[in-house]
């Protein structure tokens, strides 16, 4: 027999047509005459229908094996039927069960605690709401490749081995043959500076790995960052970017992913109102605003997570802080001519208390004033030679800066905490699976 198979999300293309689907079974249940079994195939659920008079005492047998997350290929006409959970029916004419499912199945239809889904990773994706999620990441990402696509962006791929620090963040290393010790990448922007220096407009999109022993809701070991580096871009026309990408990719969302939003039951109002520009706040008046607020951070001091809930608390729209003190950002930003003490930066917080989403600079394009500040920090110049030559040979202004993904892909979906939205986090306790 000759199949049309189909993906549920197609179904009711068929309307009317016998199509075979495959899938796995989220429910069953049966009245003796009637049975039922939902099914999920990751495109979205379909009700089987089992009429026993109609479907003959094989498959009806056959139903009875139907057990959570059994996979099986079912044959039968489509129906829309608005009642039927998805929207769509299929009458079953033919069962085949292709893989059995124990009845001790880990995540059954009740609460479970965060850590014990958090083993089962690998079973709690196939849920609804997990779906909905790597929807919106995946807009997300797409929506990233877009506008840097059209804005004649390359994307370029930087080593994730690596010989040098780039941040100040944990390190994770291994051996590395003859050559010492590698690093896993904490960024790809000090290679993406050369792109940019050879290919003007470019991106990187890619893991990147710190050893950072905090266990927040925001720390990944293992995240996804994307980097963009203009050359010719200062530091303003870097802001822009920022909040016209940022922008873009909200708006990608709130059109494209609202369903999958909504079943997040994101408040969809607030996602409307991102809009440019954002606000702009030099750090100076930031550290006077958290002092007011109560906080006892000092100028120089970094900000912290409270301090950046402090801050947005009064916007609904992301918040640039811009120009910090030296002492508190990396080596390789470019310092401020209107105040030495500060560099040319911006974290971009993220509205709701969600916190930096982005860490950008006008990068240091001075060779002596870069050989400075990595001595500064107790580095070792050998390891950046390459990276101060592009100082040395047709030195250029650019910019650019780091986009987390994941903190980006929470904060659209309004998710607490940020190890929901990477299929397999990895966190200071947690490699598997
Ligand atoms: O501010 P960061 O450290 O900046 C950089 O790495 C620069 N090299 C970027 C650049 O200018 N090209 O990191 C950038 C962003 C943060 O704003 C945050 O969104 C995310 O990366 N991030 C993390 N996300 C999850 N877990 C962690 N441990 C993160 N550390 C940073
Ligand atoms: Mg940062």
């Amino acid at each position: 027999m000759s199949h049309t198979y189909a993906r549920i999300a197609e179904l009711p293309a068929h309307e009317g047509q016998p199509v075979t689907v495959r899938a796995w079974v989220t429910h069953v249940r049966s009245s003796g005459k009637v049975a039922f079994a939902v099914l999920r195939d990751g495109t979205g659920v379909a009700q089987a229908v089992f009429v026993r008079a109609e479907v003959g005492p094989e498959v009806w047998e056959r139903f009875k094996e139907l057990t959570l997350e059994t996979s099986v290929a079912i044959t039968g006409a489509v129906r829309v039927d608005a009642r039927a959970p998805g929207g769509v029916e299929l009458g079953v004419t033919a069962l085949e069960i292709i893989g059995a499912s124990p009845i001790d199945y880990p995540i059954q239809p009740k609460e479970h605690g965060v850590d014990f889904l958090l083993d089962n990773r690998h079973f709690w994706l196939r849920s609804p709401r997990q779906r909905a999620i790597f929807a919106i990441r995946s807009e997300i990402e797409q929506a990233i490749h877009d506008f840097f696509y059209d804005r004649g962006f390359l994307r370029v791929d930087t080593p994730i081995l690596t010989a040098a620090i780039g941040e100040r963040s944990g390190l994770f290393s291994t051996a590395y043959f003859d050559e010492g010790t590698a690093y896993l990448a904490q960024t790809g922007q000090l290679y993406g500076e050369a792109a940019a220096a050879a290919f003007g407009k470019i991106y990187t999109f890619g893991p990147t790995f710190r050893a950072e022993k905090s266990k927040t809701r925001r720390h990944l070991t293992e995240f996804w960052m994307i980097e963009p580096e203009v050359a010719w871009n200062d530091s303003a026309d870097n802001m822009r970017l920022q909040e016209d990408f940022v922008a873009f990719i909200v708006l990608r969302c709130v059109e494209r992913r609202r369903k999958e939003l909504e079943e997040l039951g994101r408040d969809m109002a607030k996602l409307e109102r991102i809009t440019t520009p954002f606000h702009r706040l030099d750090y100076g008046d930031a550290v006077a605003l958290v002092q007011q607020k109560g906080s006892d951070t000092k100028w120089g001091d970094d900000l912290g997570a409270e301090d950046e809930a402090l801050i947005v608390e009064d916007y609904d729209k992301p918040v640039f802080v811009m120009n910090y003190p030296k002492e508190a950002k990396a080596f390789y930003m470019k310092e401020n001519p209107d105040d030495p003490r500060t560099v040319l930066c911006d974290d971009l917080l993220a509205p709701e208390g969600y916190g930096e989403m982005i860490g950008g600079s006008q990068r240091e394009d001075d060779y002596d004033k870069l050989l400075h500040r990595i001595r500064e920090e107790g580095l070792d110049p050998s390891a950046y030679d390459w990276y101060l030559d592009l100082r040395k040979y047709g030195t250029f202004v650019h910019s650019g800066f780091g986009l987390g993904l994941e903190r980006t892909v929470a904060w659209i979906c309004g998710l607490p905490h940020i190890r929901e939205v990477i299929a397999f986090p990895r966190m200071m306790n947690r490699l598997r699976p």
